[in-house]
């Protein structure tokens, strides 16, 4: 019986280093400082992005960001701004009180930002079954540029 119980034990995963327990050991957990939050229009980043979109994002953005219990991402109406930086600290953080959970333990900082820049070059595609805008109109149309921060929405 005892050693069942020490047998269980080193089954619990243990975070030695404040990474999730979760966390494969190769990854990089350390979240990309804000001046670094560029996003990427590289075809494989795009492509890795699109992966976990599809894999964990899709029940509630729909399969080409449409939208569905989540908002359309395709559009360039934003609730919580169409910066990059806005998309990842939405993703890492999530939305209180909504089902847009944290995804901080659960997908790298730089899946994160592969996710971002993969949603931000859906704007302006208008799938099929594309959801009404829903929050703010986001004056560089969320574009997918590296460069200029966007001023904030005017009323
Ligand atoms: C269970 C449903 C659900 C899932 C799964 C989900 N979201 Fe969301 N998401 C929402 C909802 C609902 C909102 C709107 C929150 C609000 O009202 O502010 C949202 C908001 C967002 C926003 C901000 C949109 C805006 O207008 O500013 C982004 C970006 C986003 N989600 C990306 C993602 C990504 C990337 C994933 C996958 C890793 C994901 N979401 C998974 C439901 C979901």
């Amino acid at each position: 019986m005892i050693l069942c119980g020490i047998f269980i034990l080193n089954f619990i995963p243990l975070s030695k280093t404040g990474q999730p327990a979760s966390a494969k050991p190769e990854e990089d957990w350390t979240e990309i400082p804000p001046a670094q939050l560029v996003s990427s229009r590289d075809p494989s980043d795009l492509d890795a992005g699109m992966r976990i979109f599809q894999n964990k994002c899709a029940l509630c953005h729909g399969k080409l960001g449409e939208g569905g219990a989540g908002p359309n991402l395709t559009d360039n109406y934003w609730k919580h701004g169409g910066d990059v930086s806005n998309l990842y600290n939405v993703i890492t953080k999530g939305v209180a009180t909504t089902s847009m959970t944290p995804w901080e333990t659960s997908v790298t900082p730089k899946e994160r930002l592969q996710l971002a820049s993969f949603i931000l070059s859906l704007q302006g595609t208008n799938p099929q079954g594309a959801k009404e805008p829903e929050g703010e109109a986001w004056l560089t149309g969320g574009s997918n540029q590296d460069s200029e921060k966007s001023p904030a929405p005017m009323n």
